[in-house]
């Protein structure tokens, strides 16, 4: 099972400590074979926001020697693995900056087809709050990007380094990413998928019907969703 792990921090404090965790406890369960990006090491840059990778192709965004790398290893991936501290009630500056450089796999834009079976994970650490509002923006995005499911699992620390947390505290805590880790093996390994997620499916109603009334005949969605079979409905990234 190949696994993708994006580390939106580069500390390697309660979050990574707790993704090691997760890891391990899936590797125990059979084989994994993960690969691993640290931001903001392996995407460095802000978006510019200058919309190449919509209108002229993803592999001329200023950016595409870190991007493309990281979405072929994505798009081969069994599952992917999304990781986050809380900054500020929301998710670190970096993941934002590295799902930023993906709109355009939205469905509305070129969703990658492998993208629909994949199933995906995102483990959040904070003092005490602003998980759920990271995980979310987190989680918005790939359900975007089309994925099968998005798992997740946040922890608070109460301000304490990990190797300081309080006996009982950390079992608690590493009892529950052994189980969350251990369901979310078998989950993968069992290649079962789930019904999409509807308001995506109702979305991806929506990007058809936006794209019949573009006129521009060059948009670059408009020939991937034609050369997809999606734009005629002839086929269905939902049932690929
Ligand atoms: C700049 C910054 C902002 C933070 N903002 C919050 C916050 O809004 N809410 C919170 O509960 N914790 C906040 N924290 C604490 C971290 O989320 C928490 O300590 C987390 O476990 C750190 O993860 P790490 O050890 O993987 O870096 C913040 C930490 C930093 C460095």
């Amino acid at each position: 099972m190949k696994i993708v792990v994006v580390h939106g921090s580069p500390r390697k404090g309660n979050t990574y400590k707790a993704t090691e965790l997760f890891k391990k406890e899936m590797q125990s369960q059979g084989e994994i074979e993960c690969v691993d990006f640290f931001l903001p090491k392996d995407m460095p840059e802000f978006c510019r926001g200058c919309m190449t990778c919509f209108i002229k192709g993803e592999e001329k965004c200023p950016h595409a020697d870190y991007t493309m790398p990281i979405l072929d290893q994505m798009v081969l991936a069994d599952a992917l693995i999304f990781t986050t501290p809380v900054f500020a009630l929301s998710l670190s500056g970096c993941m934002k900056s590295f799902l930023d450089h993906f709109a355009f796999i939205f469905i509305v834009h070129r969703a990658r087809s492998e993208m629909f079976e994949k199933k995906t994970f995102i483990i959040s650490s904070t003092v005490g709050a602003g998980a759920k509002s990271a995980m979310k923006t987190i989680s918005t995005s790939l359900k975007y990007w089309g994925v099968n499911r998005v798992y997740t699992y946040n922890f608070a620390t109460f301000g304490d380094e990990w190797d300081n947390l309080k006996l009982d505290k950390k079992n608690k805590i590493e009892k529950q990413i052994k189980q969350k880790a251990s369901t979310f093996y078998k989950e993968v390994a069992s290649g079962k998928l789930h019904s999409p997620y509807l308001h995506i499916r109702i979305m991806y109603s929506i990007s058809k019907f936006i794209l019949k009334k573009y006129t521009d005949e060059d948009s670059l969605d408009k020939k991937y969703w034609i050369e997809k079979g999606w734009y005629t409905g002839e086929k269905n990234p939902f049932k690929a």
